[in-house]
């Protein structure tokens, strides 16, 4: 059955980017033209958060798939019954640093990178947990009409080395983890794409790059590269292009990897967290 056609409430966070949408019921199909509102708000929001969404896996894989057919998501085991979906779990017990605890856009080192990421909390912790987010489309119309023609035929280097490769973060971890990380040679390969990248749905031009997973920019030297680079993390991450998303139980969020990175901060020793988590294919960037 489909869902009731309501109209949707948008509401923008007060950050300059993201919004909570509210009026809709995501455990059943959403009618055609109200899953159009819905991607019309994601493309000029980046970031929604669906308050009050008891969903089950299900649901969730089925909502997923109203929006895109899933992602690839390698080097993490998915859940049993469930090879689209990932559990981020942390027990309270864990020392082991909460997993996407950098700044990234999900998987931006496959040649077409996801165009949304599902998450959807299941516990909260009482303290800490937050996600959040950067408007790589902001940060990079902040930029001098000097520095964005410079930037503008560049093509920055991306790599899941530094976190799932031989030597990464995960191979070299000795604490505890709940989450099954697959470490893997097929991490350290690289891939390019354009620096900046256009929007398919806004025409919108953002800054592509993380400091996780871009690991240089192609006929720089390591140290030209890192110079850029530095300079562009230091530039995205200032407070006015970054929203800080505070989860409640029951919550879904849907964010636009192709204009935003994010992190998650942690800062729940002690208490158990437990999100699930989906991906929509996307585009080769351009
Ligand atoms: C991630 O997908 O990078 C993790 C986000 C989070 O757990 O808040």
């Amino acid at each position: 059955m489909l869902a009731e056609a309501t109209a949707i409430e948008v509401t923008p966070q007060t950050s300059g980017f993201g919004a909570e949408v509210r009026g809709l019921d995501l455990s059943r199909p959403l009618p055609p033209e109200i899953l159009d509102q819905v991607k019309a708000a994601w493309a000029r929001h980046a970031v929604l958060a669906f308050p009050d969404q008891p969903l089950t896996l299900e649901q969730l894989e089925a909502f997923t798939l109203q929006i895109g057919p899933f992602g690839k998501d390698p080097f993490i085991k998915p859940m049993p019954g469930h090879p689209n979906v990932l559990e981020l779990r942390r027990e309270p017990d864990e020392k082991a640093t909460n997993f996407g605890a950098g700044w990234h856009s999900d998987w931006s080192f496959q040649p077409q990178p996801p165009a949304a990421t599902l998450l959807r909390s299941e516990v909260v912790p009482p303290v800490g947990g937050d996600t959040l987010f950067c408007d790589c489309t902001r940060a990079c119309e902040a930029l001098s009409p000097t520095m964005q023609a410079m930037l503008a035929p560049l093509r920055a280097v991306h790599s899941a080395g530094r976190a799932y490769g031989t030597k990464g973060v995960f191979a070299r971890e000795t604490e505890k983890r709940t989450m099954q990380i697959i470490v893997s040679e097929e991490a350290d390969e690289t891939l390019a794409h354009p620096l900046v990248r256009t929007h398919p749905v806004t025409g919108r031009k953002s800054l592509f790059v993380s400091p996780v997973y871009t690991v240089g920019i192609e006929g720089l030297t390591p140290k030209e590269s890192q110079a850029v680079l530095g300079f562009l993390f230091a530039h995205m991450v200032q407070d006015e292009f970054v929203y800080r998303h505070r989860w409640r139980p029951a919550m879904l969020l849907m964010w636009d990897n192709r204009c935003t990175m994010h992190l998650a901060e942690g800062g729940y020793d002690g208490h158990l967290r437990v999100m699930h988590r989906t991906t929509v294919a996307g585009d080769t960037p351009v």
